[in-house]
């Protein structure tokens, strides 16, 4: 059997005095995906940046083991977090980050994914000139382009219809076979669609 790719140790978090994450000890397999769970202010989003390394625990351990942690990783973020700038230059500075790409090739990858995505005349947009469902799928361009070897994806299926819908779940389901997933999700049929390993979570607990 596999190592675990992360495991918790007691995680503690908390913001001022509230408890946030309470005792938290779970391991993250390889393999399939992982799916979080739980009620609207259970401490999802806060388990998932810990695991990320976004926050730091203020107690307890999280061990990466013999797997590297990646230096840069795929984050889906709930809310949206952009530059106040075009949709390209949004790409184009999240795959400057990762250092991986030439300009010349990451505006081609850029090109294709907002192709692939039927976006490509909002290329030159403002990123503030576009609906909520288009910056979720604007967000969800990043991660992919990003492609580090952990894909973190706090709720990747809101606000998209339903064309978009099926077509992220291809996306994410075939991304499985070779990235490991872990994502949110208050979807149950959801969750069972992509996996059976499920944390739930209630009050900073898994339960
Ligand atoms: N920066 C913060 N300061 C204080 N409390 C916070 C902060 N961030 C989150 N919390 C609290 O931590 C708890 C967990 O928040 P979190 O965002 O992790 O929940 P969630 O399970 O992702 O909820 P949702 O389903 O609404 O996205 C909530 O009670 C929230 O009020
Ligand atoms: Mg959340």
């Amino acid at each position: 059997m596999n190592d675990p790719l992360i495991r918790l140790k007691n995680i503690y978090y908390k913001v001022n005095e509230s408890l946030i994450i309470d005792n938290v000890s779970i391991n993250i397999n390889q393999g399939q995906p992982t799916v979080i769970m739980g009620k609207n202010g259970a401490g999802k989003t806060t388990l998932l940046k810990l695991l990320a390394g976004i926050y730091r625990p203020t107690s307890g351990d999280i061990d990466f083991g013999k797997n590297k942690k990646p230096d840069i990783v795929s984050f889906l973020f709930q809310q949206h977090i952009f530059l106040d700038r075009s949709v390209s230059e949004n790409l184009l500075h999240a795959l400057a980050c990762t250092k991986k790409n030439d300009k010349d090739m990451s505006e081609q990858k850029i090109k294709d994914y907002l192709n692939e995505f039927n976006l490509t005349n909002y290329h030159d947009t403002h990123i503030k000139k576009l609906s909520t469902g288009q910056k979720q799928l604007i967000s969800l361009i990043r991660v992919f382009l990003i492609d580090s070897s952990i894909f973190f994806l706090d709720e990747p299926f809101n606000n998209l219809d339903q064309y978009y819908y099926s077509y992220v779940k291809d996306l994410l389901s075939d991304l499985s076979k070779t990235r490991k997933i872990i994502l949110i999700t208050h979807s149950r049929d959801e969750a069972l669609y992509f996996t059976n390993d499920i944390i739930s979570l209630e009050t900073g607990r898994v339960v």
